[in-house]
């Protein structure tokens, strides 16, 4: 069987008919848990009917929706789903599966793994990010009003199960969305990955993503296996976030949200050129990195005047001291390298690649 495994979690890749889910959950360790099923509205008229008759043990699990959107991520959603879970009387030997998107498996994870002090859970993503990203590496939470993930536990899915069939419907942007992710993993820890991902275009080769997804996935899984709780070298993985997360916040700030990958990709490009600066990539890293991620996204693009809301959110940031802002930057295509703190006037100039 096509499979991962890290800590206590296995994440097993290829249709889900073929890799085995039926028979855990009918006759394996779950076959006496009872099953709930949380998903989103899009993932429950898209995908729900299908993947419940595929899967004769789910017929009688009782399925629990939520609003698609980051908003579900909360705290008062929480609520009602612990509520839920114990207006059906659900125990420690019972399950939960999350189908759907990041949102969904950070909140699903998130209610599982607090609901009497733990619960398992198996997670199902169905977008690219989700399944390249969220649902593996054991961070789950919720937001706090305007704070991303305030609140989370770190709890790794029982299972992953990743379905490149799930991408048949997911929006083109949001396939370029993941793809980013997966961008910055060829980034931080292989050139030649990088480089084949560059060859392929994810939204009319998806039927090449799965091999990619797996070593995307791999790629993380061996980060996260040395450092879970982000002390140290999990930091690689915030390559191209901490000016794509002030981007993402400042665009949202303007009631103008755009996905978070195209975020990612601005924050990949201008954290690049940071490292150019510091002579860690050569100038013909920095024009390739360039060409590749100009190929697949229009960048957002920002004023000048724009600059000090968009500094502010990255010094807002707890990471960060008086002296600069926390950055992990790349010491060479496929080398990401973390604890830089770059002064304000280094980041300007890369902030000016997105201007108009
Ligand atoms: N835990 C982690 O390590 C981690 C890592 C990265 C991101 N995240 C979190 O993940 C979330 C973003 O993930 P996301 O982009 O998947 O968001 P999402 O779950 O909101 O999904 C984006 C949109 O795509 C839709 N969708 C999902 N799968 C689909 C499919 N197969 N077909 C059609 N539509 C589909 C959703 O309904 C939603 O409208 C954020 O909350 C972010 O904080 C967590």
């Amino acid at each position: 069987m096509n499979t991962l495994n890290y800590n206590n979690s296995e994440i097993r890749f290829g249709a889900l008919s073929d890799s085995g889910f039926n028979d855990l959950i009918s006759t394996g360790r779950f076959k006496n848990a009872k099953k709930i099923i949380f998903t989103d509205e899009h993932i429950y008229d898209l995908w729900i009917e299908h993947f419940i008759l595929e899967n004769d043990s789910l017929r009688e699990a009782e399925i629990i929706q939520v609003p698609a959107g980051e908003s579900s991520k909360s705290i008062e959603i929480c609520l009602q789903l612990w509520e839920t879970l114990s207006a059906y009387e659900i125990g420690r030997s019972d399950l939960i599966i999350n189908i759907g998107g990041g949102m969904i498996t950070d909140l699903g994870g998130f209610v599982a793994s607090t609901y009497k002090r733990g619960i398992p859970f198996i997670n199902v993503p169905t977008s690219l990010l989700a399944q390249v990203d969220a649902s593996v590496g054991g961070k789950t939470g919720v937001d706090l009003g305007p704070f991303k993930n305030q609140i989370g536990v770190f709890a790794d899915a029982d299972f992953v199960f990743i379905d490149t069939n799930f991408l048949t419907t997911l929006p083109e942007e949001e396939i370029k969305s993941g793809y980013a992710e997966m961008l910055k993993h060829g980034l931080i820890a292989y050139k030649s990955y990088w480089e084949d991902l560059t060859r392929i275009n994810p939204v009319s080769q998806s039927n090449k993503l799965l091999d990619r997804i797996k070593t995307s996935v791999a790629i993380k899984r061996d980060i996260v296996v040395e450092d879970h709780k982000e002390e140290g070298k999990r930091k690689i993985l915030n390559f191209g976030h901490t000016i794509g997360h002030a981007v993402e916040g400042f665009f949202i700030s303007q009631n103008k949200a755009i996905p978070h990958g195209f975020a990612v990709a601005a924050g990949l490009l201008t954290e690049s050129y940071i490292s150019m600066q510091k002579k860690f990539i050569t100038p013909n890293d920095f024009d390739q990195i360039k060409n590749g991620l100009n190929e697949l996204f229009e960048l957002p693009l920002v004023k000048e005047a724009d600059f000090p809301a968009i500094l502010n959110l990255m010094l807002n940031d707890k990471k960060n001291t008086t002296s600069g802002i926390n950055f992990t930057l790349l010491k060479g295509i496929g080398n990401g390298s973390y604890n830089h703190i770059v002064p304000i006037e280094e980041i300007i100039p890369a902030l000016q690649l997105l201007v108009k």
